[in-house]
């Protein structure tokens, strides 16, 4: 567990609640390590991540459990470009699966709608696209500066998030992948992406493929979210994407996400970030942190387990019994007892 920072510290306290109960109700013994990187680490001691970090992360480990990093105190996310986008890169965590599920009608922000249409996956791919760093500042601070950020799309790269969504959509009975790019507009780096999507779509002819153009798809979410199955795009699209999706289940502090490579050592967050000026005051939601838990047992194998998390959060959800983001009256402790109560009685 890296809790990191902000809110991040106060979610991960209710996830770890919810982790040890399901332990205890099932009697599968679980050892949690907490690993102390974030901000205040960093101004410390000057470390963001210790030389053998990676590697530890990979090989100690079945999974990591993050909470959110990010500091006003150190602007350029050093800290957190490190830890975070790291890990990423250096565990090839090319998934990055989003699953955008309203749990309740009543959370649902869009008139007329509930939970029979907002139920979709986003594939975001996590290990590419300007997300890289490629680029520089020549002349910076000078009214002649020029700033350049490529964006990287290989074959490889591209090839196997499409893949990850389509076999997705196969064991999970879903028959619909909407791929998302801006290939109007980035005519070299997007029709790769197009040229990728149909080569793919067509080993899964069982499997309608669909194109939308992100301007377009992001419209599409809040008129008729209904209509998505599916969704794969590229590392910032999906970032934007998914903070959206945030919101059409009630919130940003509900949305669970896991940085996984199929098979390997793979790292599960919330989407939402460490939220600075909800810190320590226990109101930040901790579903999101809670939620990525559960889909962190789920993708070690611990199905049963995941399922129990999930139905105490749906139950805490259907009973009001939340935080005020979501239209209860608890804080995050609280919500994180509820939920871990629920887990030992049920
Ligand atoms: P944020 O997600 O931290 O917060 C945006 C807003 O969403 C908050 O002001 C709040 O209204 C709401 N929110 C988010 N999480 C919530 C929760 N659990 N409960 C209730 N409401 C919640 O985004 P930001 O303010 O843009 O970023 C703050 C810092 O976090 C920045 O440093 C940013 O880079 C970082 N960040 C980190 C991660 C991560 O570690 N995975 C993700 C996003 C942002
Ligand atoms: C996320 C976050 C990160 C991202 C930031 C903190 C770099 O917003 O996980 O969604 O952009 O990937
Ligand atoms: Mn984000």
């Amino acid at each position: 567990m890296i809790p990191g920072d902000g809110i991040g510290k106060d979610v991960t306290t209710e996830a770890v609640k919810a982790l040890n109960a399901v332990s205890d109700a099932t009697g599968k013994a679980l050892t949690l390590e907490m690993l102390p990187w974030g901000a205040d680490y960093y101004l410390e001691t000057g470390i963001t991540i210790p030389p053998n970090g990676y590697d530890m992360l990979r090989d100690d480990f079945d999974a990591i459990l993050v909470g959110a990093l990010g500091d006003p105190r150190i602007p350029d996310m050093r800290h957190a470009r490190d830890i975070l986008l790291g890990t990423r890169f250096e565990l090839d965590l090319y998934v990055n699966y989003r699953p955008v599920r309203l749990l309740a009608d009543h959370l649902c922000p869009l008139k007329g709608r509930g939970v029979k249409d907002v139920n979709f996956v986003v594939f975001r791919e996590n290990t590419e696209g300007v997300y890289v760093g490629v680029g520089g500042r020549f002349k910076a601070g000078t009214t002649d500066e020029i700033a350049v950020q490529e964006e990287i799309n290989t074959y490889k790269g591209v090839r196997r998030i499409i893949v990850a969504a389509f076999e997705h959509a196969v064991a999970a009975g879903r028959a619909q992948v909407c791929m998302a790019d801006k290939s109007n507009a980035m005519s070299h780096g997007h029709a790769l992406w197009q040229r990728v999507f149909r080569e793919v779509s067509a080993e899964y002819p069982s499997i309608e493929a669909s194109h939308m153009y992100i301007d377009a798809l992001a419209m599409s979410m809040i008129k008729d979210p209904s209509q998505f199955q599916v969704i794969v795009t590229n590392n910032l699209f999906g970032d934007i994407i998914t903070d959206l999706g945030g919101a059409l289940q009630g919130g940003l502090g509900m949305a669970a996400s896991g940085n996984i490579h199929p098979g390997r050592t793979s790292l599960f967050e919330p989407v939402h970030g460490s939220a600075p000026k909800y810190a320590g005051r226990n109101v930040a939601n901790p579903i999101g942190a809670i939620l990525s838990s559960a889909l962190m047992l789920e993708t070690i194998g611990w199905r049963d387990e995941a399922a129990k998390i999930e139905a105490a959060v749906s139950a805490a959800v259907a009973a009001s019994e939340v935080t005020k983001d979501v239209g209860g009256s608890l804080g995050t402790k609280e919500t994180g007892d509820w939920i871990a109560g629920y887990i030992r009685k049920n």
